[in-house]
């Protein structure tokens, strides 16, 4: 497989159940991918900017591993994106580093997905939420490879030690779809 780089956006993986469970799955089996835990990494959100984008450099896969806050990316994801993906890195008239790598969007919901439609609760798809990484990959001349996610893992539902057993087995499961999808790349 090529050169895996698994992003995880979680604000705080020690209270977290499907994120964490996903990637302890990636890590024993793409014993390969690099793995950074931004949450560990820079609890303050100061971002080694230089190491980070080495980290992208060598990657021609590109995941980022995140729970959907307020219908998007958690603030630590957003901030690293904001200060690595700099004018003349990622793009500008210069900045051409990430051309042809391939992202992918790997997360889980709280609601379940039927509550992501024009007639459901959320108001919008799934995918409408997603355009701002479509975008980016746009401009970036990254290639979108789609995504894989969870729906319904949310605290409401892990109340018992069954429950949270069944989030865990649909975590694994996630993982395994991440890792059929990486290694059609
Ligand atoms: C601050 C915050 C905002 C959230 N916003 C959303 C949201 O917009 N849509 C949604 O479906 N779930 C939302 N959730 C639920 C999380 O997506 C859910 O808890 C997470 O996917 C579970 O993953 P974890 O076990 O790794 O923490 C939110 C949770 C938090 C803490």
């Amino acid at each position: 497989m090529k050169n895996v780089l698994i992003i995880s956006g979680h604000t705080d993986l020690s209270s977290s159940i499907a994120n964490k469970t996903i990637l302890d799955t990636l890590s024993k089996r793409l014993p390969k991918a690099e793995i950074v835990k931004l949450d560990e990494l820079y609890p303050d959100f100061k971002i080694d900017v230089e190491a980070e984008q080495q980290k992208l450099l060598r990657a021609d896969l590109i995941v980022l591993q995140f729970p959907i806050f307020w219908y998007s990316a958690p603030s630590i994801l957003e901030r690293w994106m904001e200060e690595t993906f700099r004018h003349g890195f990622s793009h500008g008239s210069t900045g051409n580093k990430l051309k042809d790598k391939k992202l992918i969007l790997s997360f889980t919901t709280g609601a379940p997905e039927e509550m992501y439609s024009h007639d459901g609760a959320m108001g919008y798809t799934l995918d409408e939420f997603l355009a701002c990484f479509r975008a980016t990959c746009r401009l970036t001349q990254m290639e979108y490879c789609g995504s894989i996610y969870t729906c319904g893992v949310s605290y409401g539902s892990r109340t018992t030690p069954e429950l949270i057993e069944n989030q865990k087995a649909l975590s694994v499961e996630h993982a395994v779809r991440l890792i059929q999808l990486l290694e059609t790349l």
